[in-house]
């Protein structure tokens, strides 16, 4: 059942835990591991920005593009251009996030892939680029034949939720594995840092399961919300 407000409370919460999941993120690896850099002796500078761009850069303003739709009140032109963008910066900053633990392991002469964490990395990277060109390409330029889009668009919906919840598994495992694995520094697991971590994860979790409440939830009523005007 459609009502006047819809999902819009929904996207307030998410709003709300993606500023408390940066900030978390930022404390993180600013205030307890030493900052971030990509030039450094310090290689775990290098490092540091990989959990700030993953989550900032990927996850918040991947999910961000998702809601995007029934978060802005504005017409559906405009808001399938604030969708493919977002999802755009998301993408790339999630590339330039990859790069950066990339540079870190060649750097610190540690094996480059070796964890479920980084296959799965790759994995979700690759996936998300596929359907951000398959998105253009269908609903934005040079766009399918209106039936086509029609008979897309649920597919399209469910594939992006799919490397969307694919994207938050893998940034709990980086958690994870930056908590438990020394080689790559890991963290003793008790203390505030480790707390920090944990409780960093646990909103991450929360506000990807906003974003998918907000997606599934209806547009409010006086939305040009509809499968007619894709
Ligand atoms: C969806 C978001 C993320 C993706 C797609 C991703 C992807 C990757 C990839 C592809 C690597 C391999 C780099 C290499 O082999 O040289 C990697 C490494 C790593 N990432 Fe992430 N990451 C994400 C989020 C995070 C987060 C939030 C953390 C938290 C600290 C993290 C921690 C790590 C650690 C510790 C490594 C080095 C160990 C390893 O290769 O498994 N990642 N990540
Ligand atoms: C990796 C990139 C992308 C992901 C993960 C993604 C994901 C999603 C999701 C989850 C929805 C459902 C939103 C909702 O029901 O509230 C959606 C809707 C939509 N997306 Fe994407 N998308 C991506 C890229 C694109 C691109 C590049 C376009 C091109 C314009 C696009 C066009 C649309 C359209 C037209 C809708 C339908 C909105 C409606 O039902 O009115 N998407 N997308």
């Amino acid at each position: 059942m459609r009502t006047r407000v819809g999902a819009v409370p929904f996207t307030v919460v998410s709003h709300l835990l993606a500023i408390a999941a940066a900030f978390m993120v930022l404390v993180w690896c600013i205030h307890f591991r030493g900052g971030l850099a990509f030039e450094s002796t310090n290689k775990s500078l290098i490092f540091n920005i990989h959990p700030v761009l993953m989550l900032i850069g990927f996850i918040i303003l991947g999910g961000e593009a998702i809601i995007s739709y029934k978060a802005i009140p504005l017409s559906k032109e405009v808001k399938k251009v604030i969708h493919l963008t977002l999802h755009f910066i998301a993408l790339i900053l999630g590339i330039v996030g990859i790069y950066a633990a990339f540079k870190f392991h060649n750097e610190s002469s540690i094996a480059n892939l070796y964890s479920l964490h980084s296959w799965l990395g790759i994995g979700v990277i690759c996936l998300y680029g596929i359907q951000w060109i398959f998105g253009f390409l269908m609903f934005f330029y040079p766009s399918g034949v209106a039936a086509i889009r029609v008979q897309s668009l649920p597919w399209h919906v469910l594939f992006g939720l799919f490397v969307y919840i694919l994207a938050l598994a893998t940034a709990i495992l980086g958690f994870m594995e930056k908590l438990t694995f020394l080689e790559t520094g890991g963290l003793a697991k008790y203390g505030t840092e480790a707390f920090l971590v944990n409780f960093t994860a646990i909103i991450t979790i929360l506000f990807g399961g906003f974003i998918v409440l907000t997606a599934v939830s209806p547009a409010p009523v006086e939305d040009d919300f509809s499968y007619s005007r894709i």
